[in-house]
């Protein structure tokens, strides 16, 4: 059976989920190279994640890079990367000290050692945070982790230890890069674009959806306030009939 949930009414969600859109079209519109956009998007995300313990947020999820984000020009990508490393450097110790825990979901294979190093570090840092939980989808595709899963799970089974008569809804999400989060309560999604492109597929069954035309480098923590607001004033029925 799958979990029985919350439909109480609360203020606010407890696991906000974010796709960070629009950092190119920003760059754009003041007639700099994308990367410009990139950095400045970079520089909004301390902002949000103070934000969140006022907001109640306990989780929140941000897209940084999709498996699809391999697509764009060699510079765009190599300049992505680039400025990851940096930004984990920068931020590793007002993280640790603001007691945010950091976690990264995505496939590290295709990442390279230096970042995965650095990703690993902070992860390892700030384990024993726990007033915000922020989690960065770094090479992160909804299809790749269900994929990414099944394998995993097949192998189980393959073991032996698995029987495929007792998986059911609980069992995948078990093997899947979120298994110790919550699924999100809000999916944000910035720039105007009304779509999901592959961010957390199987986590957001049941998630409310908030889309804003702001692009990422001018989102504020305002805005963010506002969306949780508004999603406050919500009903989530999760299929059953309101009482
Ligand atoms: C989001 O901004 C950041 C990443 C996908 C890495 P975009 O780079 O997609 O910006 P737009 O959508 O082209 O404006
Ligand atoms: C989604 O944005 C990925 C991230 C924000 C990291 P994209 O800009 O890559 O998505 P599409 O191409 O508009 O669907
Ligand atoms: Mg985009």
């Amino acid at each position: 059976m799958p979990k029985d949930p919350d439909t109480t009414p609360t203020a606010g969600p407890r696991h906000v989920a974010i796709i960070m859109d629009g950092n190119g079209r920003w760059a754009q519109a003041r007639g700099r190279p994308r990367l410009f956009g990139h950095h400045a998007g970079a520089r909004r995300v301390r902002e949000v994640v103070e934000a969140c313990p006022r907001l109640g947020i306990k989780y929140l999820t941000i897209f940084a890079f999709s498996t699809e984000n391999w697509k764009r020009t060699q510079v765009e990508v190599a300049g992505l990367m680039s400025l990851f490393r940096r930004y984990i450097t920068k931020e590793t110790k007002t993280l640790k000290e603001n007691g945010i825990r950091v976690r990264f979901i995505g496939d590290r294979v295709r990442l390279d050692a230096k970042l995965t190093e650095l990703m690993d570090t902070l992860e390892h840092e700030t384990e024993q945070n726990d007033l915000v939980h922020l989690t960065v989808a770094l090479n992160y595709g909804g299809r790749d982790e269900v994929a990414r899963a099944t394998k995993r799970l097949a192998r189980d089974v393959a073991k032996g230890v698995l029987r495929p008569e007792d998986v059911d809804e609980e069992t995948l999400p078990k093997y899947l890069d979120t298994r110790v989060l919550p699924d999100p309560d809000l999916v944000i999604r910035t720039s105007g674009e009304a779509r999901i492109s592959n961010f957390l597929l199987w986590q957001s069954a049941y998630s409310e959806y908030e889309f804003s035309d702001t692009l990422w480098p001018d989102f504020t923590a305002a805005e963010l306030e506002r969306l949780c607001r508004s999603y406050g004033a919500r009903e989530r029925r999760f299929g059953a009939v309101p009482a």
